[in-house]
């Protein structure tokens, strides 16, 4: 018999909704909207939780359906920010590149010495005690057709039978647009908002009229938001989730063992979403992005198989009805 999937639509939250499933990831996907920003913590090959490979080895396989739907959902305004351990992440990097995934930074969680418990014996350990996670910034670097950003911009300016040089009167530069947006070569970077709207206009305005519309894509941003508090780094120095803000069973006993620090997950949902747009939480727990990402006037789109977490985390939701655009970071 199939199992019957359970989903929470949370009205009471004053900006947008909050859609959780107690399912699969794999089967929500589809029914979700294209994200502004993905916060993956899934496996990590550590035998963690059910499902969770007990090697590293098993993570390539783990990730990889996900993998593929994110990509096919993803725009090249989404941001993916990929939690595992340093060794996690390294076995399933080359998965992500092939998948179209570019390496922004790699984030460092110091959870700092109180989370060594007792004595740790260095000696028969014969390792430096870790006390430290990643979390990992990707972009996008494929258009929804799945081709390079690079070769779609240029095959859009050849396109439209424009001489190159044309291209950097579009922008009013000297030479970034043939030099940087448009560039074969390694000097290119994607134009910024602003450039690429100039370089749409003017193809649409003066390219071939048969082949318009030039450049044509999704509504909305061409490139993924970034906007941090300054002086705030790469090294993340937090401890774990203190008592107050631990989701605790029936018992008071702490629920889940993996819950993030609601304020990690505000500053990565922040930085690169507006308010209103889709977060994605595919492997949810106590739902700690779609927490945050609510509480920032995001809308939260997560999933969780198992019951009683996917239940505690619903609870844990539903009571920040009010609260949000409180500022916790
Ligand atoms: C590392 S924990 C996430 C913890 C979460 N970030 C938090 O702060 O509570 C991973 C969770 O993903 C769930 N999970 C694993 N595979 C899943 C899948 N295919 N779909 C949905 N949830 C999944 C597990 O049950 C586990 O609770």
């Amino acid at each position: 018999m199939e199992e019957e999937t359970v989903v929470t639509e949370i009205p009471s939250l004053r900006t947008g909704l909050c859609w959780l499933s107690q399912a699969d990831a794999m089967d929500c996907y589809a029914s979700w909207p294209s994200p502004a920003c993905i916060v993956s913590d899934g496996a990590y090959g550590i035998g963690g939780f059910d499902g969770d490979p007990s090697d590293v080895g098993g993570l390539e396989a783990w990730y990889r359906p996900h993998v593929a739907r994110w990509s096919e959902a993803s725009s090249t305004a989404t941001t993916l920010w990929f939690w595992n351990t340093e060794i996690g992440w390294a076995t399933v990097h080359p998965l992500l590149e092939r998948n179209g995934w570019k390496y922004v930074r790699c984030c460092v969680w110091d959870k700092g010495k109180s989370h060594l418990a007792g004595n740790i014996n260095t000696r028969t350990l014969r390792q430096f005690p870790c006390v430290t996670e990643v979390c990992v910034q990707y972009v996008r670097d494929r258009m929804p057709s799945g081709q390079r950003v690079q070769d779609w911009l240029r095959a859009e300016w050849r396109r439209s039978g424009l001489p190159l040089k044309d291209a950097n009167r579009a922008c009013g530069t000297r030479s970034a647009a043939t030099r940087k947006y448009l560039s074969a070569d390694g000097a290119f970077y994607p134009p910024p908002e602003e450039m690429m709207e100039r370089l749409r206009e003017f193809a649409n305005a003066n390219g071939d009229p048969s082949g318009r519309p030039y450049f044509a894509m999704p509504e909305g941003r061409f490139q993924p938001k970034f906007d941090c508090p300054f002086g705030m780094t790469n090294v993340w120095r937090c401890r774990q989730v203190f008592s107050g803000e631990r989701v605790r069973d029936a018992e008071g006993r702490p629920l889940h063992p993996n819950q993030k620090p609601l304020q990690l997950m505000e500053a990565i949902v922040r930085c690169c979403t507006d308010p209103g747009e889709a977060v994605w939480e595919p492997f949810g727990g106590v739902f700690t992005a779609s927490a945050a990402a609510a509480l920032l006037g995001r809308r939260a789109f997560g999933a969780e198989t198992c019951a009683r977490y996917y239940e505690a985390g619903a609870a844990r939701i539903a009571g920040l009805a009010g609260k949000e655009d409180g500022r916790l970071f």
